[in-house]
């Protein structure tokens, strides 16, 4: 166990992603997150430890340590060799502890203190506890019971004598937002290095997403924003930046394996299955080699299905980091957000979040798309607003959207221009970040909602100012926002189109 402050360090930020590095002393090596982490069955590598690191650029890989504690084949070479030349892996090898498997039948024959000393001494970079994987909608009572349980045995865990090796501290509490909150500050508060948030495998198995947004943001408002985030068991591509932007910061993936065995080809925008493909909607170089008929076909199909789920896989986690890096990392949500309505779910769970995605978003981006109706909700709006209210105004102000006639223009102090969603902009303000945003002309009823709310926060902040706004196609729901004191000039769309 080591100092969590000096392990972790997030760089750039967008919403609560980040990019960040994490290092992994016992591996001697610092891997940049989001990251990726293979899961391989130490029995069956359908694509070699080594393949992974060297081709696909794998930094870290998971790999089960019940299984080889329970192997009798492979228990003591590990014990032996050590993990690294057992799996003949460059670079840092987590482990879990048999909790997953303790969820699926009931018992494991191991201790908590007993498999974390079994890791210790195969050489595992970064060690797992022995928690309970509480399943979602099960009792109150016993979600509590079964969290005091994991919250022993991390404790447990943090007294453990570990060495240079990092031990994770799973966060459970099911689907009860408080206790995620209070298992996150708990688990934050062993000290211990990474932080899985556990037991999400079965709500990511009914595509419940908007659940898994929820019980994210409910243990990292536990953890707080400079805990390093693991999202265990989630391998599917397409939720990838959905869980970034939610602050997490390493997936681990059994499902290009698994799905591959079953014929199964992952997108970013959901699962296909080979048998019904007659196009590859890919570049990869495995989908640039072969058709569809000759993977069907052939006897690797297996293994060529793998390298095309895992090339899919990285690719993802690249395209998130550039997204990061270019300000961009909401558009990508909200595309990955069009491929499947329950990716939509998800999107929408994380922009009820937005207030505390806002604390780690950059002030200044690149330029902002309004996208959907669901845009209207993101940080950027809301913190436009909590702007707004602390703008002092002179004794007349014209609101006019742009476009519309303000033929009066000389009789007030100050004429503002007003931006669906974002609502007044402040002059000398149109062309900083957010309010350089690229919004559509055919806005929608939300957009319209938001720039009302915005008038009102700066309308209720000058009780002084006398206001007027002049607005055009503005829905009756945005109008009864506005505040009755507001002199409200309706133009109509015609009126503006010769
Ligand atoms: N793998 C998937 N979910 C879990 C979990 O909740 N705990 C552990 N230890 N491993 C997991
Ligand atoms: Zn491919």
């Amino acid at each position: 166990m080591s100092d969590a402050r000096e392990l972790f360090e997030a760089r750039d930020w967008d919403a609560a992603g980040r990019i960040g590095r994490l290092r992994v002393p016992r591996a001697g090596v610092t891997v940049e997150t989001p990251a990726l982490l293979p899961v391989v069955n130490p029995h069956i590598q359908t694509i070699p430890p080594r393949a992974l690191a060297e081709e696909f650029g794998a930094e870290i890989l998971i790999t089960n340590s019940y299984v080889l504690h329970g192997s009798e084949e492979l228990r003591e070479t590990v014990l032996e060799q050590g993990l690294h030349d057992l799996l003949d892996f460059p670079g840092a090898i987590m482990t879990d502890s048999g909790s997953f498997q303790l969820a699926e039948y009931g018992e494991i024959d191991v201790t908590n203190e007993g498999i974390l000393e079994f890791q210790r001494r195969i050489g595992s970079d970064i060690a797992t506890p022995v928690d309970l994987p509480t399943p979602p909608g099960v009792s109150r009572e016993r979600a509590e019971e079964e969290l005091e349980t994991t919250q022993r045995r991390l404790e447990d865990a943090a007294a453990f004598e570990a060495g240079e090796m990092l031990v994770s501290a799973p966060v459970q509490g099911a689907t009860y937002p408080d206790l995620r909150e209070r298992a996150g500050g708990h688990a934050a508060d062993t000290g211990l290095d990474v932080f899985p948030v556990g037991a999400v495998v079965p709500l990511m198995n009914e595509y419940r997403f908007g659940d898994v947004v929820d019980v994210v943001a409910a243990a990292k408002r536990g953890l707080g924003p400079a805990a390093p985030v693991h999202l265990f068991g989630a391998g599917h591509p397409m939720m990838f930046a959905l869980a970034v932007a939610m602050g997490c910061d390493l997936f681990d993936s059994a499902a290009y394996a698994l799905y591959a065995r079953d014929g199964r080809y992952l997108t970013v925008r959901g699962t296909e299955h080979l048998a019904d493909l007659d196009y590859l909607p890919c570049s990869c170089p495995v989908c640039t080699e072969y058709v569809p008929e000759e993977i069907r076909e052939s006897d690797e199909r297996e293994r060529l299905l793998s390298k095309h789920n895992l090339h899919v896989t990285f690719g993802e986690i690249r395209t998130i980091k550039a997204a990061i890096r270019d300000g961009d990392l909401l558009e990508l949500v909200e595309a990955r957000a069009r491929g499947h309505s329950a990716m939509l779910d998800g999107y929408r769970a994380l922009l009820e979040h937005a207030e505390q995605l806002e604390r780690t978003d950059p002030g200044s981006k690149g330029t902002f798309f309004y996208l959907s109706s669901e845009s209207a909700q993101r940080p950027e709006v809301g913190r436009h607003h909590q702007r707004l209210a602390r703008f002092s105004t002179p004794e007349t102000v014209l609101l006019a959207e742009d476009g519309t006639p303000d033929g009066e223009r000389e009789a007030y102090d100050e004429r503002w221009s007003v931006l669906p969603p974002f609502g007044p902009v402040p002059p000398g303000l149109a062309e900083t970040y957010p309010l350089s945003a690229e919004v559509p002309d055919r806005t929608d009823d939300r957009a319209y909602e938001a720039a009302a709310t915005g008038v009102a926060r700066v309308v209720e902040a000058n009780p002084g100012t006398e206001w007027t706004l002049v607005c055009r196609d503005w829905p009756d729901a945005a109008l009864d926002r506005v505040p009755a004191r507001v002199e409200l000039v309706r133009v109509g769309s015609e009126s503006t189109s010769e």
